[in-house]
């Protein structure tokens, strides 16, 4: 599906929606954000964060490449968001010694990736793609 963004809030709208749409399953859920800078990844993970009641202000990884964000309990079944930027990363070899393999094996995981193509060889194969595109200060075309 495609849709048109005109502004922040419809942003935050539609990261909540799909927040809301999220169900658990046997493993992580992984979304893949894919876009260039400032084509609004990370302000789509704001809204998704905000959606599971994380106070928390969300910031982007870029530097620490992982932040986990630990869900209030009874809200739902999910127990972490982990918020990942592979934006420095060259193959997925550094995600490995922070515990990949047994973040992508526990379903109570959300995990949203910036930069997916940058660990494209870890990545697996059930994943969900949101494409992000600039269209002018306020507006985004998102595709997923
Ligand atoms: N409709 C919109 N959706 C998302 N971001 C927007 C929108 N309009 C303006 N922006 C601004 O664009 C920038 C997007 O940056 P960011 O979300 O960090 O992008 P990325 O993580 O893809 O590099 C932010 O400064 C945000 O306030
Ligand atoms: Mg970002």
């Amino acid at each position: 599906m495609k849709k048109n963004i005109k502004n922040l809030e419809e942003m935050r709208k539609f990261a909540i929606s799909i927040a809301n749409k999220t169900k658990i399953g046997k493993k992580a859920t992984i979304f893949c954000l894919y876009g260039d800078l400032g084509s609004g990844k990370t302000t789509f993970t704001k809204g998704f964060v905000s959606a599971f009641g994380v106070k928390q202000n969300v910031t982007s990884p870029t530097f620490v490449i992982e932040k986990i964000y630990k869900l209030p309990k009874l809200l739902g079944k999910f127990k972490h968001i982990i918020h990942i930027d592979a934006y420095r990363l060259n193959g997925g070899e550094e995600m490995i010694e922070l515990g990949w393999e047994e973040i992508i094996e526990n379903p109570e995981n959300i995990i949203l990736i910036e930069w997916p193509e940058k660990i494209a060889n870890i990545l697996p194969k059930n994943i969900k793609k949101i494409e992000f595109t600039f269209v002018d200060e306020n507006q985004r075309v998102v595709k997923y």
